[in-house]
């Protein structure tokens, strides 16, 4: 009898649970992705960051990390691959913002390279501040709005070696930069974004060690999690007080991992899934939203913290979305779940899949902080280029779903403009809508690319 019980509360719990949270799936045989249309006042961009496509970064924690090797003696990147020269871009963007135009984009995100600015403590390098003039004004003559990100994954050696986000203190020397950097390029670029995506950066870095500085430790990363959003907080007011700040949009980037669980029977599937979630996604809208969160990390570490400025900074909120992935328990100590990736979903080059119906879902997520979102990346690595089509096709269906339902959001950027370093993946993945000969520098628009043209001139010109 007793078992009986036990056995209905478990199946009317996992009854309610699927009931809450179901997979969301559309008929795409019945879509109409031939008429895509967004508002024409909407804004089209695509993305990149300094230490992907500038070459020559020397002087950050990259790359120190893509010198090393770990513990077995094993490189940090695949195949030993080096960012090296990048797709020089530094060099190179003049013509890398004709193909903006090509693609008749209106709006174009990177980052500043904070190691190239300051290389040493306190000493700022004038010709490279007026290198990134040069090239906020290149956009500007062609017509494309700027928009700059202050912390993408880099920052210089020497602030690595103080501990960078690791402590509460060294926020005042990333306020210092971001100060600067405003009071250069304020009057010109009207959309700031602070820090990318600082769950993957704290997580890869801090938990997984697969991003610098390697390390295994629950408990620093609740801590550079917490600095990073506190960093964000005090960024933004101390711009909002710039006599630009009024006129400029200032938001954060941050990414939405989807999980579902792998078993919907499975209570257990469900808990490993709810504490990705949280690690991932909840803890960060629950700051912006209450300003407080209470951190639970796997190892058990329990960190609360609060910060009463954070309700109230942010203009906007930047969206990456990428990854979905169901979670499936697994009874060791080490590592108590797997990510798991159906077999009968179109695949990326990543492990992921295509799951656009998990973009809408994040964009319903984070509408709950009632900002303006701007998704700020999206794209697919896709090599052979036999997947991109219906990738953009699928991603910019869910979006214009959403804008009819009435989300808030304002433009899209796509990553990434050309092929570029992906990190940890080296330059295997391929999230370009230009595919880059790294040899001689050539750029030559791929086929899948022309929908998302295609889209826009449908957007601006033709559709309303
Ligand atoms: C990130 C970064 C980008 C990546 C992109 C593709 O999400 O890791 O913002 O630098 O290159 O997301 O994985």
């Amino acid at each position: 009898m007793f078992i009986f019980y036990i056995l209905f509360i478990y199946f009317g719990i996992i009854v309610i649970l699927n009931f809450k949270y179901p997979l969301l799936k559309w008929d795409w045989s019945k879509a109409d992705l031939q008429n895509i249309s967004l508002p024409k006042n909407f804004m089209w961009g695509s993305a990149t960051a300094a230490h992907q496509v500038e070459g020559n970064c020397k002087n950050n924690n990259w790359s120190n990390w893509e010198k090393s090797k770990d513990n077995k003696g094993n490189p940090r990147i695949k195949n030993y691959q080096k960012s090296g020269d990048a797709c020089n871009h530094w060099d190179l963007y003049n013509e890398d913002f004709n193909r903006l135009n090509e693609l008749g984009l209106d709006s174009y995100r990177f980052s500043l390279e904070w190691s190239k600015i300051e290389p040493q403590e306190g000493v700022f390098d004038q010709k490279i501040i007026k290198h990134y003039s040069e090239v906020i004004n290149s956009l500007i003559n062609k017509n494309i709005i700027p928009v700059i990100t202050l912390h993408h994954f880099t920052h210089p050696i020497w602030f690595d070696e103080i501990g960078a986000f690791e402590k509460k203190e060294n926020i005042f020397y990333f306020k210092r930069f971001c100060e600067k950097m405003f009071n250069e390029y304020s009057n010109e670029v009207k959309m700031w974004c602070t820090i990318n995506e600082p769950g993957v950066f704290a997580v890869m870095g801090y938990f997984a060690g697969i991003f610098p500085p390697g390390k295994n430790n629950p408990d620093l990363t609740a801590q550079v999690i917490i600095n990073l959003l506190d960093a964000h907080v005090d960024v933004y007011h101390s711009l909002k007080n710039h006599r630009n700040g009024s006129n400029c949009k200032i938001g954060i980037v941050k990414n939405i991992n989807q999980f579902d669980p792998w078993r919907r029977w499975n209570l257990l599937d469900w808990l490993v899934c709810s504490i990705n979630n949280h690690i991932f996604n909840s803890i960060f809208i629950d700051f912006f939203k209450k300003g407080k969160f209470n951190i639970y990390i796997p190892g058990f570490i329990i960190r609360k913290h609060s910060n009463l400025n954070a309700a109230d900074s942010l203009d906007f909120f930047g969206l990456n979305y990428y990854s979905h992935s169901y979670m499936k328990f697994k009874p060791s100590f080490k590592q108590f779940f797997e990510n798991k990736f159906p077999i009968n979903e179109i695949k990326t080059d990543m492990e992921y899949t295509i799951y656009a119906e998990g973009f809408y879902r994040a964009i319903k997520t984070v509408s709950i902080l009632n900002k303006p979102i701007f998704i700020t990346e999206n794209g697919i690595a896709d090599k052979k280029d036999d997947r991109r089509t219906i990738y953009i096709e699928r991603y910019l269906f869910a979006l214009q779903k959403a804008i009819k339902d009435g989300f808030d959001i304002r433009g899209y950027f796509y990553w990434s403009l050309m092929d570029n370093f992906e990190w940890a993946e080296g330059y295997d993945m391929c999230f370009g809508l230009y595919e880059v000969n790294f040899k001689t520098q050539k750029r030559i628009l791929r086929k899948g690319a022309e929908r998302y043209k295609e889209i826009i001139i449908n957007s601006k010109y033709i559709k309303h």
